[in-house]
């Protein structure tokens, strides 16, 4: 089965910090590296790496080289991505000690999309195939409407958050993956348990991943709930975890795996992504997560 992964592609440019800066101040770093990223390839990549045939869709700038590379190494399929005049996408991101980070978006060629280029792709995908999609490019609503329209099953990731989404037509959207502030941003409710019954009420069609962090990960679809508790791991730069995350997943679970199945696998590729420098550079290979899931099954 093929995924179309229509989304960001950026430059990161990671600084690592004591901590993180506060407004009106201003602190050193002791490093600065610059990685591949833009959830868009995160996930694509997350998604190649666990065996999925994944074709990226989205739009780079004139210094998009090292992002169609990326995609190359991985084994993404990159003929629907477009290279235009300008810049690529970036991202500024500290680093603090512990993992947590910040993050400063740049557009760039993410906010280019023509519907007439999105058209030419999904025409490539046939119906039953997936459409995953993020919140850093424009023109979601076109692709959900049209995706929708043509057949393809729809995956969306709403992040980062803004209300707009709320008017893309998420009853179209088959599978929701959600973090705990985005889940808050779309129910305004802060239980977890309140999100899923809001979210299941309002669209009865769509089953929900929601990431709790150290508290695991919920499948919430038709009455069915369950949780997988998260694993126990030192982490030193949480960027694209979550990505990794929705990568795995929907790996597994075009490849007929039973959704508890599909959070398990996921959550350990998040695991092992979260002990590692960078987003797309710190995804791990499919024989990676097998061996953790071998070597310390989940109970
Ligand atoms: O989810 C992590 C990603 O968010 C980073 O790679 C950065 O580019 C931003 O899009």
């Amino acid at each position: 089965m093929r995924i179309l992964n229509y989304g960001s592609l950026n430059l990161d440019y990671t600084y690592h910090v004591q901590h993180i800066v506060a407004p009106g101040e201003t602190v050193a770093s002791s490093g600065l590296e610059v990685f591949c990223g833009g959830k868009g390839l995160n996930q694509s990549i997350a998604l190649a790496k666990a065996g999925a045939s994944v074709f990226h869709g989205g739009m780079t700038g004139e210094d998009g080289d090292p992002l169609l590379e990326a995609c190359r190494r991985s084994g993404v399929d990159s003929r629907f991505i477009r290279r235009i005049e300008g810049r690529s996408g970036s991202a500024v991101i500290q680093v603090e000690r512990g993992g947590q980070n910040s993050i400063v978006l740049y557009g760039g060629a993410n906010q280019a999309n023509k519907p007439e280029f999105v058209d030419e792709a999904l025409a490539f995908f046939e119906e039953g195939e997936w459409l995953l999609l993020q919140n850093e490019v424009n023109g979601l609503d076109y692709m959900i409407e049209k995706a929708h329209s043509n057949g393809l099953k729809i995956a969306l990731n709403p992040s980062p958050f803004q209300e707009d989404i709320l008017k893309c037509g998420i009853e179209k959207v088959s599978l929701l993956f959600l973090n705990e502030v985005e889940g808050e941003q779309l129910t305004k409710k802060t239980e977890p348990e309140q999100m899923i019954k809001i979210l299941n009420r309002e669209y009865p069609e769509t089953a929900v991943v929601l990431t709790l962090g150290g508290a695991g990960a919920v499948y919430a679809a038709g009455g069915e709930v369950f949780l997988c508790p998260a694993r126990k791991v030192e982490a030193l730069d949480t960027t694209g975890a979550g990505d990794t995350f929705t990568g795995y997943f929907l790996s597994a679970l075009t490849d007929g795996k039973t959704p508890r199945r599909c959070l398990e696998e996921a959550a350990a590729a998040a695991a092992i992504a979260v002990s590692r420098l960078g987003a797309s550079a710190s995804i791990p290979e499919r024989s990676e997560v097998e061996k953790l899931l071998n070597d310390s099954p989940v109970r």
